[in-house]
């Protein structure tokens, strides 16, 4: 979604804003700008596309000046365009607010403000809020004071999502930003500071940073960050060191973020296990606020997500009913939220987020807080809003995600889950000692079985070479890898944009079976497992109708070999680890699909990093 840098500080402004915007990419836009403010004037630059045209544009017109604002902006309220990109100002000139989320009553606003006079340059949402800055200005002259008012007024009027930069020429040494429901994050540097909606932005100039909580306002000056709230009472805010190597933000020799993200799994693996995992003991380490008896009592365990960690709470359902035989219920976020939902004093909700800023996601935990239920996150990203507000929360210590599409956090989410799913048996009695020590001890051999799946890589370049001219594919699983092949069909759709849909291979003869001719070919996950017989009777099934199959299975099943066009051998793994195992071959098949059609990976279209909004 949009992404705000905002610079205060003695260096050119334009150069820093131009730096964080890039680090932004990844979380997918469509236009991008700048506002710099120099000799009482703002200045602006914008432009549709990428962000390699506006740093043309600068080339061509640079702009002067040590304080600033840049956006990129991902379209919510009107189409890409040089007019609807950000900053946005007022008729006068004299504001400039960058803004990413959706102002939902910005139309009666906007209506009242044209009948007061004011002229609308964009078909924005965020344009109101400038508008509303000026008309809270007046004709008269301003001081701090008034200014602080009339930004706590404007904010108080809006209703929706907003993290915001906003800039007056009256205040040249000053940057305000507030946030309510989209990440913000203030940067803290020497005689400079920063603004972003994410860390990896900073990363290059500071790791010391503020989290700005909800309704929240920070008044960021060279030397001095200042935080209120809505009412304008001060809140005292705690400086935080970020642990990130801004090397793990970069490409390094890959060629894709996304291919060195898969590539890293093993490792991302082994961070989340570290710490946690005492085999030897036959002890997990968890660290969370679960006490043991409310384990012992729960009834249920609900687990929420949204796009890729919909999936590995699918996976997750698995875990917790085998292993520690309790009733699960998976709910996708959008829909959990406006519905009528019945959790209460004996439920685990556990919600599961790579960005912890998924806003559906987020509203499922606040909706579930009010019911006094026990929330736990998992969550790749430290300080995120999931985290912040979640009782207890899994870090998944995979490292900053960039690829748009998600990778190495979907391995971490079910290395966690599993972890977790272990955590309650054992608790709850349901996995006894002999045989979780034993999991326990297979478990250390994850990253190995990752690094070898890897290595597939090049013949799973060469094997993508005969299918990048498919309109669509089938992917099939069963059991614990159903989930997979809706993660499979997720990947190949959204990096290169074959039509691909995932399907439990018991339910295609209720329906999908009508698809399949030669021109669809099919995916089929096919590891040794309780259902390998039956997922095999369905392959038949698919060949008997001209059907091409790609199967994935387990090193050494050569019979599988006369059943189906082509195969992608993993190492052979208790069933319980296949998901982890058998999503890499699929990853890498839509990465490098993606790639040899010459898709923008790591950026796909339409499609952003953190869906802060609705
Ligand atoms: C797919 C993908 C999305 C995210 C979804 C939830 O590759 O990345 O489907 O999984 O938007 O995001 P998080 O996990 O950040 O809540």
């Amino acid at each position: 979604m949009c992404g705000i840098v905002g610079y205060i500080g003695n260096r050119s402004a334009s150069g820093v804003l131009l730096d964080g915007l890039k680090r932004l990419e990844y979380r997918g836009y469509d236009s991008s700008g700048l506002a710099v403010l120099c000799d009482g004037k703002l200045n602006l630059r914008r432009s549709v596309g990428k962000i390699l045209n506006l740093r043309a544009l600068l080339t061509e017109q640079p702009l002067k000046g040590g304080v600033g604002l840049g956006h990129t902006r991902w379209a919510t309220h009107g189409v890409p365009s040089e007019q609807n990109a950000h900053p946005h100002t007022d008729c006068s000139k004299r504001f400039v607010v960058v803004h990413n989320g959706i102002i939902e009553n910005y139309s009666i606003l906007k209506h009242n403000l044209i009948k007061k006079g004011h002229r609308f340059e964009s078909q924005t949402d965020t344009e109101v809020i400038a508008h509303l800055l000026e008309e809270a200005w007046g004709k008269k002259n301003f001081l701090e004071k008034e200014y602080l008012d009339a930004v706590r007024g404007a904010l108080n009027q809006l209703e929706g999502a907003f993290a915001l930069g906003i800039l007056c020429v009256d205040f040249p040494e000053l940057l305000v930003a507030a946030r309510r429901d989209c990440p913000l994050v203030l940067g803290v540097g020497k005689n400079e500071n920063f603004v972003a909606s994410d860390i990896p932005a900073l990363l290059h100039a500071t790791k010391k940073v503020v989290y700005l909580e909800q309704n929240e306002v920070a008044l960021v000056r060279p030397k001095s960050i200042e935080c209120f709230n809505l009412d304008g009472y001060r809140v005292k805010k705690e400086v935080v060191t970020v642990r990130l190597n801004p090397l793990q933000a970069e490409k390094a020799n890959y060629k894709h973020f996304m291919l060195k993200e898969i590539m890293e799994q093993n490792i991302a693996i082994q961070d989340t296990l570290r710490g946690r995992l005492f085999a030897e003991a036959g002890e997990l380490r968890l660290n969370l606020d679960l006490r043991e008896n409310f384990l012992k009592q729960i009834d249920r365990i609900t687990l929420i997500a949204c796009g890729t960690s919909y999936h590995a709470a699918l996976v997750g359902r698995y875990y917790f009913e085998a292993l520690a035989k309790i009733p699960v219920t998976v709910e996708i976020a959008s829909e959990f939220r406006y519905r009528d939902t019945f959790l209460g004093k004996k439920d685990l909700a556990i919600y599961i987020s790579q960005s912890g800023e998924t806003a559906d996601t987020l509203a499922a935990l606040r909706k579930n807080k009010k019911m006094g239920v026990k929330n736990l996150a998992i969550c790749n990203v430290l300080g995120s809003s999931l985290a912040r507000e979640a009782d207890t929360t899994f870090f998944t210590h995979c490292g900053p995600e960039i690829g748009v599409a998600s990778t190495k956090a979907f391995t971490g989410q079910l290395t966690a889950l599993l972890l977790l799913a272990i955590h309650v048996g054992m608790t709850r009695g349901a996995l006894e000692g002999k045989e979780a020590k034993e999991l326990l001890n297979q478990f250390l051999k994850l990253p190995a079985w990752i690094r070898q799946t890897c290595a597939l890589s090049k013949k799973i370049k060469t094997l993508a070479r005969r299918f990048i001219g498919k309109d669509h594919f089938l992917y099939l699983g069963r059991n614990l890898n159903y989930p997979i092949a809706l993660e499979g069909a997720l990947k190949l759709k959204e990096v290169s944009y074959i039509h691909a849909e995932g399907y439990p291979a018991g339910e295609m003869k209720h329906g999908p079976i009508a698809l399949i001719n030669r021109e669809m070919p099919l995916v089929a996950l096919v590891t040794e497992s309780p259902v390998y017989d039956k997922i095999c009777s369905n392959i038949e099934e698919a060949k008997a109708r001209g059907g091409t199959v790609i199967a994935i299975a387990t090193e050494g099943d050569k019979a599988i070999r006369k059943k189906v066009s082509d195969v992608l051998y993993v190492p052979k793994a208790p069933d319980i680890f296949s998901p982890m195992i058998n999503v890499i071959p699929l990853q890498l098949f839509a990465y490098h699909v993606a790639d040899l059609r010459g898709c923008d990976v790591d950026c796909p279209r339409n499609l952003a990093k953190s869906v802060t909004v609705e």
